[in-house]
């Protein structure tokens, strides 16, 4: 973060100040919400936790070197009192952006995808200059806030992830951190709960190339209808990148080997290049061809691009995570997050993977989908069964639509096994498992699937109870 002193916190953000013995003390950063995160310098920004609250943390905070915490009542440490933390941390984010004149923002989002493309895109960025991008997700009104905060004088590029759970609030993410450049990916039946429908969702993250200005670039999927049309929602010059024959950005020549990463050529306005992916998945290939064409934007040529998107890892946990056991199974461990579209993609990636093998898909309950929620995980199961794969383990609360579904697919004859949880998941899988087969585990991380593909993929033995136990969600 740029300094700034207590007092000039306390005027950006209308704070009141308590304990403070010195006003000019200066905040150098980081901004952080855990006090163990805390070093000198820091300003502690106490939120309410699902555990615990952060005000009762500000004496450790303190203790080790923040210079003030910034909450909603008196902690009996130095503290800058504010009706709204988030609203503070906003406030205070477009403070130091404002005085970063040099600064180029980059704003993503879509239903799908925003994290993969965020880290393909500040892996590219990052060679053209200091680039500062989330860690995860960090995409709402708190991570936002926390990512831009990072800045500094030093900082180049600002690449943001920005989501949306409600009309409004990509706009207020924008306020913090007006974008220059934003790219569109897709819009899905993610958070449908929250929104209705798609064309709600749409309109949602139509606020991002809303925001930007008439000398600003708009990168929009010309695959998805409800983002291409955003054309006509801009000021900003409009580029297009997708599978799309008329994309500005797009890719041919593409093949898949056999862990499912795609390579591809690399077609840009100023020429072609070929790219071999390190990420799994052919869905992926659109994450980064809008990387791609973020970063032709701003300035890189096609050769750099297709060999930093050759380097680039995978950043973020448990996206397609592809490990190989010694004894040759494969395990897709998918469980960071799940809607309709996700669970297709990785399915179709694993069927991709398994090449005629057996595969097994243990699917857990896909959150946030609202009253349409028993319609979408039966179209789960009917695409898991249509994928062929050998097996379908549905975990949990909504096992039973998606046997349902499975179930109305003629002439399917894979096991449909309902389980409660991620430990009976991992007993029903250590009786099958064979050398060679493909297992995928995706859910939404509430459904804590993720520690089950892990267990899968250590090759524990699952069947032991102690084991299973600590698996357990
Ligand atoms: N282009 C895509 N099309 C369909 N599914 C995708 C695409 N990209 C990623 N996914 C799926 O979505 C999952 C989440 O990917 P990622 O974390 O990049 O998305 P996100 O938009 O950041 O999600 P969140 O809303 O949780 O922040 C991946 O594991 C993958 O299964
Ligand atoms: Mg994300």
């Amino acid at each position: 973060m740029i300094p700034l002193s207590i007092d000039e916190i306390a005027q950006i953000t209308g704070a009141a100040v308590d304990r403070v013995a010195d006003p000019a003390a200066l905040v150098t950063g980081p901004v952080v919400i855990d006090s163990r995160q805390v070093v000198p310098g820091a300003l502690f920004a106490a939120l309410p936790g699902e555990h615990a609250d952060g005000h009762d943390f500000a004496g450790g905070a303190t203790a080790a070197g923040a210079v003030v915490t910034l909450g909603t009542r008196p902690t009996g440490s130095p503290s800058l009192i504010v009706g709204d933390v988030p609203v503070a941390l906003g406030r205070l984010a477009r403070a130091v952006v404002d005085r970063l004149p040099g600064l180029t923002i980059a704003g993503i989002t879509g239903s799908a995808g925003k994290t993969t493309t965020k880290d393909l895109a500040a892996q590219l960025i990052g060679a053209l200059g200091p680039t500062v991008a989330p860690q995860n997700s960090f995409n709402n009104e708190i991570g936002h806030p926390l990512t831009v905060l990072r800045a500094d004088a030093g900082t180049r590029y600002l690449i943001a992830e920005l989501s949306a759970r409600g009309p409004g609030h990509i706009a207020a993410l924008c306020q913090i951190a007006p974008p220059r450049f934003g790219v569109v990916l897709c819009i899905g039946n993610a958070h449908a709960g929250e929104f209705g429908s798609m064309a709600q969702v749409a309109a949602a993250k139509s606020e991002l190339p809303r925001a930007l200005p008439a000398d600003g670039v708009a990168v929009l999927n010309a695959d998805d209808r409800l983002v291409a049309a955003m054309a006509a929602d801009t000021a900003a010059r409009v580029i297009t990148f997708g599978r799309s024959a008329g994309a500005d950005v797009r890719a041919s020549s593409v093949t898949l080997d056999t862990l499912g990463r795609p390579a591809f050529t690399l077609e840009m306005p100023d020429g072609a290049a070929v790219v071999a992916l390190r990420l799994n998945g052919e869905h992926n290939i659109t994450n980064a061809l809008a990387a791609a064409a973020l970063a032709g934007q701003l300035g890189m040529d096609v050769g750099a691009i297709a060999a930093g998107l050759s380097a680039a890892e995978a950043r973020s946990k448990w996206r397609m995570e592809v490990t190989e056991r010694p004894d040759k199974v494969i395990v897709v461990n998918d469980a960071y997050n799940a809607s309709p579209e996700a669970v297709a993609a990785a399915l179709e990636a694993v069927r991709v993977i398994a090449a005629g093998r057996r595969a097994y898909a243990v699917l857990g309950r896909m959150a946030e989908l609202g009253e349409r929620s028993r319609e979408f995980h039966e179209q789960a199961g009917m695409v898991a069964a249509r994928s062929g794969v050998a097996g379908l383990i549905a975990v949990g609360d909504e096992a039973a639509p998606m046997l349902t579904g499975a179930k109305a697919v003629a002439g399917y004859t894979g096991e449909l096994i309902a389980v409660p949880d991620g430990a009976a998941a991992l007993t029903v899988l250590a009786d099958r498992l064979q050398p060679g087969d493909v297992v995928l585990v995706k859910a939404s991380r509430a459904a804590g699937l993720q520690t089950i593909a892990l267990a899968v993929a250590a090759g524990g033995s699952p069947t032991r109870t102690d084991t299973a136990g600590e698996v357990a969600p």
